[in-house]
């Protein structure tokens, strides 16, 4: 063993100032051949199949993948990753995808201002009531006058849900029923006033928070509806100490 490592150490010695000496030819002579066979592959570039187009347009840094969960849509968080136990999105085309998006997202955001709004309803003094509120938010929509405010809510309703429409979805009649247009990125309706939206690859890590916060959210207001349908008590009334 000692003999053939001491031959392998002087072997190398010998070989590795050789090699050095050879090196400029080498790599000339390689270059060259990389020249030829650059040349020789723009001449068979006929012959390689051409990439498949892809599936979309860019939007918002996003070109959807086929070859990914969701085409690649941002939004598989950790620690779960990629979660789709149910299935929403298995063997869904790229429309079907971007439709359970669109859902997720809006479903997301109503749910924050929900959570908002049970929160604020129940701890904030009204006119009606002054600082004692005897009505948990569950409650609350009956006790609104109708015409004074519950329709000129969803008037509101009705018009933002109309343009969003307006904006992202094929009109009925202009193709087939229930498809987003081509260039509309899910839940990306060009309202953000604050500026909030940033470009390129940094969009996928806010989409990623913003779905964070309304998944989050999903779940917090489910748990306030069911508490209060349960208890009858304000959402914070169930908190172990007083605020
Ligand atoms: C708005 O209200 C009108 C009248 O009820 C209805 O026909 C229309 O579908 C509504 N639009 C949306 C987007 O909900």
């Amino acid at each position: 063993m000692k003999f053939s490592t001491s031959l392998i150490v002087t072997a190398a010695a010998i070989a590795a100032p050789s090699v050095s000496a050879f090196a400029p030819a080498t790599s000339s002579v390689g270059s060259t051949s990389i020249l030829k066979a650059s040349a020789l592959s723009d001449e068979g570039s006929e012959l390689e199949p051409p990439a498949p187009p892809p599936l979309g347009p860019t939007l918002n840094g996003w070109t959807p993948d086929a070859s990914k969960p969701c085409y690649g849509l941002p939004g598989a968080i950790s620690p779960l990753g990629y979660f789709d136990p149910i299935g929403f999105c298995k063997d869904k085309d790229l429309n079907g995808v971007k439709r359970m998006r669109e859902a997720e997202i809006m479903h997301g955001r109503v749910s924050m201002m929900a959570v908002v709004g049970y929160l604020i309803a129940e701890n904030t003094p009204t006119i009606a009531y002054g600082f004692e509120h005897p009505t948990i938010a569950n409650n609350m929509i009956p006790e609104v006058p109708t015409f004074g405010v519950m329709f000129p809510f969803f008037l509101a309703i009705n018009i933002t849900e109309a343009l969003r429409a307006n904006k992202g979805w094929v009109e009925p009649g202009m193709g087939p029923l229930f498809t987003l247009r081509e260039n509309y990125y899910p839940g990306d309706i060009g309202f953000d006033p604050l500026g909030l939206k940033p470009a390129g690859a940094d969009f996928a890590n806010m989409q990623a928070k913003e779905l964070s916060n309304g998944r989050l959210a999903m779940l917090a207001v489910a748990g306030f509806c069911v508490q209060e349908l349960v208890n009858g008590q304000p959402v914070l009334a169930d908190l172990p100490f007083s605020l």
